[in-house]
């Protein structure tokens, strides 16, 4: 599979079988994306939770796309409202889709939508695709059961916020690559704007100080998984 990041937390998985697998899609608005809402296929949209950075393009992309969303309860309610389709999924259940496998995971921060409707707890994704396994922590603090979450699944690679003041900052995000112990750690969620600016090279450095594995990927870039 390919994993392609737009910026921020945004990234898109194209499997071997050619489906496309939107993460927070967040291009329009983003002032570090490179690609707009109209130039990316769909077939599944999932939503770690409902802030506007996070949503971004994904109602605009759906409706083009007919792609279903793939979120926890309350935030896949809220994307039916809208007259999509959604699957319903919640915080430490698995789903086998067609792609692969989808589970959700805590995460510490929160999920009310840009109109202030009520979208249920936060979450992380673990997925599990052409034989590879990837965690999306979301938008989060460090928190402990990074570990179990590792334990749990062997990770090849762990897309986590280094951008501090709403998520992780880097010396959090060091600790978490430790608990979680993923094969390659990519970071995410900095730069897009001046309160979250983080140097992903300094991650880098203080990962690989610990003996793990960092790539750092471009605005844009894609990667063959
Ligand atoms: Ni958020
Ligand atoms: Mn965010």
């Amino acid at each position: 599979m390919k994993l392609r990041y737009f910026s921020h937390s945004s990234f898109q998985i194209t499997t071997d079988a050619g489906q496309s697998i939107l993460i927070d899609p967040f291009l329009d608005d983003n002032p570090t994306a490179t690609f707009s809402s109209s130039d990316v296929a769909a077939d599944f949209i999932i939503l770690t939770h409902a802030h506007g950075d996070h949503v971004g393009d994904a109602f605009k992309i759906a409706a083009r796309t007919n792609a279903l969303f793939i979120c926890v309860n309350e935030l896949a309610n809220y994307c039916i409202g809208k007259g999509f389709l959604a699957h319903n999924m919640h915080i430490g259940g698995g789903h086998d889709f067609d792609f692969g496998r989808v589970k959700f995971t805590i995460a510490h921060h929160g999920s009310m939508t840009p109109d202030n409707t009520y979208a249920g707890e936060p979450a992380g994704v673990v997925l599990t695709i052409d034989g590879k396994s990837l965690y999306h922590t979301g938008d989060t603090g460090l928190f402990y059961d990074m570990k179990l979450i590792g334990e749990m699944t062997r990770l090849d690679y762990m897309l986590l916020p280094i951008g501090d003041n709403f998520t992780m900052g880097i010396g959090d995000a060091v600790k978490a690559v430790e608990l979680a112990d993923p094969g390659i750690a990519i970071p995410m969620h900095y730069n897009t704007f001046p309160v979250i600016q983080a140097d992903p090279e300094e991650f880098k450095k203080q990962v690989e100080a610990i003996g793990k594995k960092v790539v750092v990927m471009g605005f844009g870039e894609e990667i063959v998984l």
